[in-house]
């Protein structure tokens, strides 16, 4: 059975939070117990550096993150555990990909636009205060991803863009590397390539759990570190969670019934970390006297159903914070096993790119004839006229084999002709 590559990876500048238990941690330990998937989860340090200059931070953080996965349950002889700096050839495949990324893409990416925009608000040099890392941030993401040929990376909303980017990018590694010929332009709006070739890479696709995604924080709005409304998952023990529950935001109403809770925060705790909230108000409701049902009973609820779900691993997380060379070790097991697989694929992906041994003479006229040899197909994806796009497919004799037009969005187009290409390619 071919199994489905889960990979995701947690930056480690911050705290474990309510919110990412229950739309991270907890729903990919669930989904790690399957057979038909192998999951790659790990610490994102290198990425950490680009948001926090501060080594004591990373340190501590790299160590909550990887006791809070271990203490909720995650196996690490099933799943892929690591830590990103035990891996050397994810940055070296960073680099490899630098140098097919069109400095555009980077461009375009909402995080850098963000922080050119800040920049021109206040009046400053667009690009002040900006490093190179946070402008190459989704090319080490890239490689996060592709070194291990994932196929799915569930991520929040705001990572979509980076997963869509590892995609382009190792589509292009593809083209360029595995048969085709060379796009005339950087910009896939007017681009050609050759019969698709060899695929170095899989293209890895974003799953967004719709259910799960969101938590409020204490304010109500979605609970981010940003925000700086989280509520602690384990760090700080019952005590935190408790202080924090007790400051949720709530509004002057008294909460009489569950639709009149509805839209608070502390609804959605409940519902996220309970069985059947409505069942649970109504008999907390009715039961109680009226001086009683107001929002603190409803907060006692909350922190009783939440310390329910993760109390147990609570007291496994003191433990193992308590036991740091514990969690050293398991990572430097985890980081033996998945270099495995990464040293064989950095050695495919050097071979193909040119940095191979003077022995291996005979690999470099085989690569080159079977480029040459291969029958080839031109794709064109243009504007009409009217704007609309457009693609054209001809074979090596210009023959039209298929065309189609009158897309609004370049990238419609783009998906379209991939499609018609891979059914022409598998004719
Ligand atoms: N950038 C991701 C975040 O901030 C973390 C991350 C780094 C990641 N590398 C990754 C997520 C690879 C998925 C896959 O959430």
């Amino acid at each position: 059975m071919k199994k489905t590559r889960i990979l995701t990876g947690i930056t480690t500048s911050g705290t474990p939070h309510l919110g990412n238990y229950v739309g991270a941690i907890r729903p990919a330990i669930e989904a790690s117990k399957k057979d038909d998937v192998e999951s790659f989860f790990f610490l994102a340090d290198y990425h950490a550096l680009i948001k926090t200059d501060e080594p004591a931070r990373i340190q501590r953080s790299t160590l909550e993150i990887a006791a809070t996965w271990l203490a909720c349950g995650l196996n690490p002889e099933k799943v892929y555990f690591y830590r990103q700096s035990d891996i050397p050839e994810i940055p070296e495949l960073t680099w490899l990909l630098t140098c097919v990324t069109s400095k555009g893409l980077l461009n375009r990416a909402h995080a850098y636009k963000a922080a050119n925009d800040a920049n021109r608000e206040k009046g400053d040099d667009a690009d002040a205060g900006i490093t190179a890392g946070l402008y190459m941030y989704p090319v080490l993401m890239a490689a996060d991803i592709l070194i291990f040929n994932a196929n799915k990376v569930p991520v929040g909303r705001d990572q979509v863009q980076h997963i869509e980017m590892a995609r382009d990018i190792g589509q292009r590694f593809n083209y360029l590397y595995g048969g085709g010929s060379k796009w005339d332009q950087m910009s896939w709006e007017n681009f050609r390539f050759d019969e698709k070739g060899k695929e170095f890479f899989v293209l890895p696709e974003a799953v967004i759990d719709e259910n799960v995604a969101t938590l409020p924080g204490l304010d109500g709005r979605k609970m981010s570190k940003s925000y700086n409304n989280t509520i602690p998952l384990f760090e700080g023990g019952e005590k935190a969670l408790e202080q924090a529950i007790m400051s949720v935001v709530t509004n002057s109403d008294r909460p009489e019934s569950a639709d009149a809770v509805k839209g608070s925060a502390l609804y959605q705790i409940i519902g996220a970390f309970g069985g059947d909230f409505h069942q649970a108000i109504a008999q907390r409701f009715h039961q109680t006297d009226p001086s009683a049902r107001g929002w603190g009973t409803l907060k006692k609820h909350a922190i009783e159903t939440v310390n329910r779900a993760i109390g147990d691993y609570r007291n496994e997380y003191a433990r193992l914070m308590a036991n740091p060379d514990e969690v050293e070790d398991k990572l430097q097991e985890g980081a033996q096993r998945v270099r495995k697989i990464a040293e064989k694929r950095i050695a495919v992906i050097r071979e193909a790119v040119g940095l191979r041994s003077l022995r291996s003479r005979e690999q470099k006229t085989e690569a080159k004839t079977s480029r040459v040899e291969k029958p080839t197909l031109q794709l064109l994806v243009y504007r009409d006229d009217d704007k609309t796009f457009a693609f054209k497919i001809h074979d090596a004799k210009k023959n039209v084999l298929a065309t189609q037009s009158g897309f609004a969005d370049p990238k419609k187009a783009k998906d379209a002709a991939q499609s018609a290409m891979d059914a022409l390619g598998n004719a």
